[in-house]
């Protein structure tokens, strides 16, 4: 099985999962101070890039009756994603769409806020990405990116990189190795119930041994050596 059948297996895992956490070391708090710094604001046009399940969304629909639009490329996320928000009575506010990042062009200046959350590699990476949110935002609008970045240089280029494209920081918000923590469990619980699930599965063992080497790898190396940040900018003009 090569490394793009595992990660499909391991989003058909996070897919059948029960937990409808958001998939990013951010716990609930962060998530909430995140909307805080963004000053959400009732009804307003959101655009989430690489929206997964949609939890995002949802929760921002739910307090701030915001409009939202939804993309992602697994059209599975996208299932649930109309599911969670019709569960949540937000559906009518909500828009999911299957598309490629890659290729995906959102309509200029019309969005209020645009995010992307653990999704910006699809996109060329941060650079490339906060260029293309920043131009799908309107005037005085706002963007969340939520990254993983290498050190204290990667990072002070990305700070550099929104002035560059006319972009103010006005947030940074850290993830903490419990975040990192409560994210992987997610991830390991989940493996482990699809395991017991679907016990004649041919990629069953390679994904389970593969979870097993994700875990001695991740202590060994005395947790995440990636370092996640949220970032979060409002436009200049
Ligand atoms: C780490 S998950 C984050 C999901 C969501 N933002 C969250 O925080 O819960 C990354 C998401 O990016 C989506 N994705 C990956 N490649 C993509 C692409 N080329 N186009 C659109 N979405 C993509 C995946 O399907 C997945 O839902």
């Amino acid at each position: 099985m090569s490394d793009s059948q595992d990660t499909q297996v391991l989003y058909e895992v996070l897919a059948g999962s029960q937990d409808p956490m958001i998939w990013n070391p951010m716990s609930e708090e962060k998530l909430r101070r995140a909307a805080d710094y963004l000053r959400v604001d009732d009804a307003e046009r959101v655009l989430d890039l690489g929206c997964g399940r949609g939890r995002l969304l949802c929760d921002w629909a739910e307090r701030f009756r915001v409009q939202g639009t939804g993309v992602d490329i697994n059209q599975d996320f996208i299932a649930l994603a109309r599911q969670d928000a019709d569960a949540r009575g937000v559906g009518g506010l909500l828009d999911f769409v299957i598309a490629d990042l890659a290729s995906y062009v959102p309509p200029v200046a019309q969005y209020d806020i645009v995010t992307c959350v653990g999704a910006s590699d699809a996109m060329g990476g941060f650079f490339s990405a906060i260029v293309q949110m920043a131009k799908a935002t309107r005037p005085h609008g706002r963007i969340l990116v939520g990254d993983a970045y290498q050190n204290d240089q990667d990072l002070a280029k990305r700070v550099r990189a929104g002035a560059e494209n006319g972009l103010d920081l006005i947030g940074m918000i850290h993830g903490s190795d419990d975040e990192w923590d409560a994210y992987y469990s997610a991830q390991w619980r989940a493996a482990y119930e699809w395991g017991l699930r679907y016990p004649d599965r041919p990629e069953r063992e390679r994904l389970l041994e593969r979870m097993r080497q994700h875990q001695v790898r991740y202590v060994e190396q005395g947790r995440p050596r990636a370092r996640w940040v949220t970032l979060i900018f409002a436009r200049q003009d």
